[in-house]
């Protein structure tokens, strides 16, 4: 296939990328704005395969995408991953997750409907907000808790009315946690594993029992190809992981695979708005054939072994505005070890 990648250099669009070029030789071109969050570091090693192409550019200009898809003949599909992704910073500093979620994503729906192309828009469970007990279906209420799941929200509104509206042929994956390799170490797992292999604090919110469904981003990767492939046009797809467990535990099992210290443990302020449980029912794309591979124990200790071998990747990302951020947001410098 033909297919534009947008924000294919963060975690789950290079993870996707890596997957359809090696094992579906599609012909990719990822349009990407190289936030703090994207790098070409993290597509490396397909840069040079054949039927890969990069262009920098925002999904929110017009000029950009057009641009992207004049260098792509024959595009058949846009998958969309970019987005401003992490809740914290949405409640820090919301402008830009209104922008590149909700704007952004408005200018890709125009765009497929002035060239007639698929859209395949990367969503989130958040926007269903919270769960005690169950799993949340296709058809459950959306109830965002946090200024970012509401703009991933007001995104799957608006791709919904262009498949009503203009008969656009649009697809929403929404995915439980992801987790792997690449993901940017301001999210729960890789924090807490560089944290621990470089002796710093293990910052929980509040008591930790707050419950994530844990999903590996390859597993995400084959749903999101599977739906690609055989999705039928208007459809959600809940892509939940095999897994569910409270913060507390992923941090224990982190502490028990770096050979870190409990000690290292300490709760601090909650998040506000915090979502206390996420859990999806993946029935529908279980239908087209799908169904996850990787457990947690099995993903939680590949991820810690690729953090290791791999400080070149995230020893920029440590050194950097990351430091700012993280003394800003937990009120305390990485000491470094
Ligand atoms: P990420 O933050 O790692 O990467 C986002 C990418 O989008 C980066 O490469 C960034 O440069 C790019 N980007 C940001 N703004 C852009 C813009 N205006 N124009 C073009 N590119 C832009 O995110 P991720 O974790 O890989 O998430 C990808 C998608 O999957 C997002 O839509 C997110 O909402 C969704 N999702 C993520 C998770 C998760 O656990 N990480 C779970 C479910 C769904
Ligand atoms: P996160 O990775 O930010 O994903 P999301 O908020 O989208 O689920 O957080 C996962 C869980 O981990 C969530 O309950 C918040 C919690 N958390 C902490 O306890 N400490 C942290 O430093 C971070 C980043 C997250």
């Amino acid at each position: 296939m033909r297919i534009i990648v947008c924000g294919g250099a963060g975690f789950i669009g290079s993870n996707f990328v890596r997957v359809r070029v090696r094992e579906h030789e599609d012909q990719i071109l990822v349009l990407d704005k190289l936030t703090y969050a994207g790098r070409r570091e993290s597509l490396a090693d397909i840069e040079q395969e054949p039927g890969f192409t990069f262009l920098q550019g925002a999904i929110e200009s017009e000029q950009d995408v057009e641009r992207a898809l004049g260098a792509l003949p024959g595009v058949e599909a846009i998958v969309n991953f970019a987005a401003e992704t992490h809740v914290d910073r949405s409640i820090e500093a919301p402008d830009a997750f209104v922008r590149t979620n909700v704007l952004g994503t408005f200018t890709l729906l125009e765009a497929a409907r002035r060239h007639s192309l698929r859209l395949i828009q990367i969503s989130t469970d958040e926007v269903y907000g919270s769960i005690e007990q169950g799993s949340f279906n296709e058809t459950s209420p959306l109830l965002p808790s946090s200024p970012y799941s509401a703009s991933k929200a007001g995104a799957d509104l608006l791709v919904q009315s262009y498949h009503r509206t203009h008969g656009l042929q649009a697809c929403i994956c929404r995915g439980s946690n992801n987790y792997g390799p690449y993901q940017y170490p301001e999210k729960l797992i890789p924090l807490m594993v560089l944290n621990a292999l470089e002796g710093e604090h293990l910052p929980i919110y509040g008591d930790g029992l707050q419950v994530r469904n844990w999903l590996f981003v390859t597993d995400f990767a084959a749903a999101i190809g599977r739906v690609l492939e055989a999705g039928a046009a208007g459809e959600v797809y809940n892509v939940g992981g095999p897994d569910e467990c409270a913060n507390i535990d992923i941090v224990r099992q982190i502490v028990a695979l770096t050979g870190a210290a409990e000690t290292q443990i300490e709760h601090i302020r909650d998040r506000p708005g915090h979502d206390r449980r996420y859990s999806l029912s993946s029935e529908r794309v279980e239908a087209l054939g799908w169904s996850p591979a990787v457990g947690l124990a099995e993903g939680l200790a590949r991820t810690v072994e690729w953090y290791r071998r791999n400080r070149a990747w995230w020893e920029p990302i440590r050194s950097g505005d990351y430091r700012a951020y993280y003394e800003r947001h937990y009120g305390r410098a990485l000491t470094g070890s």
